[in-house]
């Protein structure tokens, strides 16, 4: 079984990054493989509402100079994912929302390429928005047909600057047992 993450962070390696790696290090203890793709310094443009992709219905965006294609293609591979972002302006930052909206519609035009797929959304947040952060990458999740674990509190950890997350026990703990429980749904699913 294999979990592919996208860290929307236009930070590399930093507090999502880090509270993405708090879920695979479960998901690794249970046999299951991990992926992360940072999407700092990639550019990803926003869905042009041409809705080409139902007409080609090929899998595929239109718009082929980004990676998108490639990433649906992992998303639809794999048997989980997690969609991780820091809170921008009280929501997600935009290229990982560029993300959720191509994959969406590619997803929709190709009879549901994301069903029964197991999603976690991690949100890495200083202060305020998280919980709006959390519902934009959980609605993709449920309007995609996906399944979803929940932990012992929401998914995220407070922290401003890179590895502040790591001194909010709270949240790291609640990486922890989001990441057992993505691993014993991901088991049952695939029993
Ligand atoms: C453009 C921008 C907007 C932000 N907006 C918020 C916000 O609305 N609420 C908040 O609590 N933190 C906000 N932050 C802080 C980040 O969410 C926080 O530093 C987070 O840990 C960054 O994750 P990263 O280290 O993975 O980049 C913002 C940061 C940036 C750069």
């Amino acid at each position: 079984m294999k979990v592919v993450a996208f860290n929307g962070s236009n930070r590399k390696d930093s507090n999502t990054a880090i509270l993405v790696r708090h879920v695979f290090a479960e998901l690794e203890k249970e046999g299951i493989e991990t992926q992360l793709t940072q999407l700092a310094g990639k550019e990803i443009r926003g869905c042009l509402a041409c809705y080409k992709c139902y007409v080609n219905a090929d899998k595929r965006c239109v718009q082929e100079k980004d990676p998108l294609n490639e990433y649906v293609r992992d998303m639809a591979g794999a048997d989980g994912m997690i969609l991780a972002s820091p809170v921008y302006v009280a929501s997600i930052s935009p290229v990982l929302k560029a993300l959720i909206d191509r994959a969406t519609m590619v997803g929709k035009a190709n009879g549901g390429l994301f069903r029964h797929k197991v999603g976690a959304a991690v949100v890495a947040v200083r202060r305020g928005g998280q919980v709006n952060a959390l519902d934009t990458i959980n609605h993709f999740f449920l309007l995609s047909e996906m399944i979803v674990p929940g932990s012992s509190y929401w998914n995220f950890a407070f922290g401003l600057e890179k590895g502040d997350v790591d001194r909010d026990a709270e949240g790291v703990q609640t990486m922890k047992v989001l990441g057992q429980n993505m691993a014993w749904l991901l088991k049952k699913l695939n029993s």
